[in-house]
């Protein structure tokens, strides 16, 4: 059996680090094994000029611990009031590395989002123009949709005719939770990605619902069935390169969770790597798991793999079960089930 595993230090294509004493307390938990993250723009208010990036990307730096290496690769968050040279400027200044689309009201801190998708045809088309990535977060918020179907539903009313319409636009679908997904992806070989997070690798809807609600599986898109968390281990095992590690990992604190109308997120920077190894091990693929972690990701940005490595050891993994902020405590992501990988 393999006992130690040495790969590329990994990066985290979709991250929520937040602001202020919430992005102190959680930053470490992520700097210590990534070497890079692409960091969500919703924060409040919105990630949403060069200036504002420019910005936010100094607080993170300033909030490294010291000695770090890390870097934050910054994002854009999408309005119908984007300026096209605004988002050409700090693409061209190696500010940003994608724009982030939500759909208005999809999710936490979206409300800015987009309602009306001609309205960013230009921004859309500038970004095609300058080979910028748009990351989606692919859902349709009409309130007659199920919630279980809305990333199929968008798949076909919102993401193919943008993909249509700008056939050169580079595109990540974030976060995927079914094969419809996982199906389109494949079945579109130019210029698509998608990121999967760990926790969808791991829970399907009974985690959430059956036996008592559990609001710390709660995320968005909320995890499916257990045909689309296997559609999902498929992919993200088999090597594919248009399939990479975004962990959505996503702080809130245990109150917010547990609110009546609790927050949607899954924290997982703490434990993503032991998780993941322990997938990849059960899927007999851990030769893949470079690939999904370490090595799909920065092709698809064209940014270069990390020099430095990362090493699993096969030994149970010790980690916190909350990490302390001075807003109270984030539950770290529980895998319901036993870990046997540590990061060395
Ligand atoms: O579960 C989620 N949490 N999904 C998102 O899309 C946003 C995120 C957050 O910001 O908390
Ligand atoms: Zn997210």
């Amino acid at each position: 059996m393999t006992k130690t595993l040495t790969i590329r230090r990994p990066d985290d294509w979709h991250l929520h680090l937040r602001d202020g004493e919430m992005l102190r307390a959680v930053l470490p938990q992520t700097c210590t094994h990534f070497a890079r993250a692409i960091i969500m723009p919703n924060l409040v208010p919105p990630v949403v000029s060069m200036a504002d990036a420019a910005a936010y990307r100094d607080r993170i730096v300033d909030a490294l611990p010291t000695g770090a290496d890390f870097t934050p690769l910054m994002t854009l968050y999408l309005t119908e009031d984007t300026d096209p040279e605004d988002v050409a400027s700090a693409h061209a200044a190696g500010l940003i590395h994608a724009v982030k689309l939500y759909p208005a009201g999809a999710t936490t801190n979206s409300a800015s989002g987009v309602s009306n998708f001609d309205n960013v045809a230009q921004v859309l088309e500038k970004m095609a123009e300058i080979g910028l990535p748009l990351c989606t977060h692919g859902e349709v918020t009409d309130a007659d949709v199920d919630i279980f179907d809305r990333e199929a539903v968008f798949i076909d009313r919102v993401l193919d005719p943008i993909r249509r319409n700008h056939p050169a636009l580079l595109v990540v679908m974030e976060h995927i939770t079914t094969s419809n997904a996982v199906d389109y992806v494949n079945a579109n070989p130019e210029n698509l990605a998608a990121t999967i997070t760990t926790h969808h690798l791991v829970i399907n809807r009974n985690h959430i619902l059956a036996g008592g609600i559990k609001p710390h599986y709660y995320c968005l898109p909320v995890a499916k069935r257990e045909e689309h968390r296997l559609a999902l281990r498929a992919a993200a095992t088999s090597g594919d390169a248009r399939f990479f590690l975004g962990t959505d990992s996503a702080p809130h604190t245990d109150e917010n969770k547990l609110l009546p109308c609790g927050c949607a997120g899954c924290f997982t920077a703490t434990n993503t790597m032991s998780i993941l190894a322990e997938v990849f091990e059960q899927e007999d693929a851990l030769d893949n798991l470079e690939a999904f972690a370490s090595l799909n990701g920065p092709r698809f940005y064209g940014l270069p793999i990390n020099e430095t490595t990362l090493t699993l050891v096969r030994e149970t993994p010790d980690y916190p079960g909350h990490i302390d902020t001075p807003d109270g405590p984030v539950t770290v992501f529980d895998p319901a089930m036993p870990l046997n990988w540590s990061v060395k």
